[in-house]
């Protein structure tokens, strides 16, 4: 499998500026683009990154077939780059093509394009500890065609972004509110899928929670309006006594990459993990009887963050902590001692980018 390169003469590495980087909002030099038509995936190309031609007529325009992931490069040292879990990325991408009809993509394109566009670009990788070079796959419909139907024409494309992190309260606790009115999804529904409409349709309620002083939503089950899903950018986690407890994967929420990591790493300590329904009304009793220790969320882009307020109703839950709590700060830096190379890696999660 080759994969051609055609390298930019003019890199923009120089106007970055590492030591105040958002998220999201530069790109590395390249890109990877391929294209399904005829039945079957063209050749992969990694190019300038830069703008790209369409038909306005395109089908992702208006049916919103569209998928993406998100994964992260870490700077371990001058040498070495490891990418994280990028087989279950991989995995997680098909999961959502066939969700939203789409083709699937190689395992052996989908990590030789990964490796060849990250070794070209690995002077992008940031090399502060708590910054990554934040890595976008996305796949949409692009047939000429306004047919409310699946297209018989695709792009996938790979950007990269150095990024420092994605809230910016950083280590600060973000505040969290259900919702009365909206739902984020609903079984049967695209909810486990990254599919790009999850996201818009989440706009709005956010919008409005952030307008009353909330960072973001937290997503109650669409039918009885009682059990906690997720948060929309990440997934999350409640430490009780000592049992960690977390949402159980309904069909409806996002089975993240770094929530498994989670469990797993939770689960190698001894702890006990349940994976299950979860009410809003036990957190809110768990928190009233002194039992709720910590909540937190988990995803690539918001890595370990910690909650300090969650409103629902006239109810407030209020944590004490000040930045993060000891369990979540133990979690975190596991998890990024690992993706930085810094401890060892019992459960073969990182993916090292040769550099020849
Ligand atoms: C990620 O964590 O990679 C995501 O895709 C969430 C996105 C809202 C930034």
């Amino acid at each position: 499998m080759k994969i051609s390169i055609t390298e930019t003469d003019q890199s923009r590495i120089s106007d970055v500026d590492f030591d105040n980087l958002q998220f999201g909002r530069v790109f590395s030099d390249h890109m990877l683009e391929m294209v399904y038509k005829d039945g079957s995936w063209q050749k992969a190309e990694i190019k300038p990154y830069g703008p790209v031609q369409f038909t306005p007529s395109m089908q992702a325009l208006h049916y919103g077939q569209a998928i993406f992931e998100g994964m992260k490069a870490y700077h371990v040292d001058d040498e070495t780059i490891h990418l994280f879990r990028p087989k279950d990325h991989h995995q997680r991408l098909n999961n959502s093509a066939r969700r939203l009809c789409m083709p699937e993509l190689d395992e052996e394109v989908f990590i030789k394009g990964l490796e060849k566009l990250i070794a070209l670009d690995h002077k992008w990788v940031p090399k502060e500890r708590s910054h990554a070079l934040y890595v976008r796959p996305f796949m949409f419909a692009s047939e000429e065609y306004l047919a409310a139907k699946s297209s018989k024409e695709y792009r996938f494309y790979v950007i990269t972004s150095p990024v420092a992190a994605y809230y910016s309260e950083g280590f600060n606790p973000v505040k969290l509110t259900t919702s009365e009115k909206f739902v984020r999804a609903v079984r049967g529904g695209t909810g486990e899928a990254k599919a790009a409409g999850n996201y818009a349709a989440s706009f709005l309620p956010a919008q409005k929670a952030q307008s009353k002083g909330f960072t973001q939503v937290i997503w109650l089950d669409a039918i009885e309006n009682r059990y906690i899903e997720e948060v929309g950018t990440m997934n999350i986690f409640f430490k009780i006594k000592d049992k960690l407890v977390t949402p159980e994967l309904t069909g409806s929420v996002l089975p993240g990459i770094t929530r498994r990591s989670v469990i797993a790493i939770a689960k190698e300590w001894g702890m006990k993990v349940e994976e299950r329904k979860v009410a809003i009304d036990e957190i809110l009793e768990s928190y009233e009887s002194g039992n709720l220790e910590e909540v937190f969320g988990s995803g690539t882009a918001a890595v370990i963050s910690p909650v300090g307020l969650i409103h629902h109703g006239g109810e407030t839950i209020q944590l004490d902590q000040q930045k993060i709590g000891p369990f979540a700060k133990k979690m975190y830096d596991t998890i990024t001692g690992i993706q930085y190379g810094k401890i060892d890696d019992p459960f073969g999660w990182t993916h090292p980018i040769s550099l020849d």
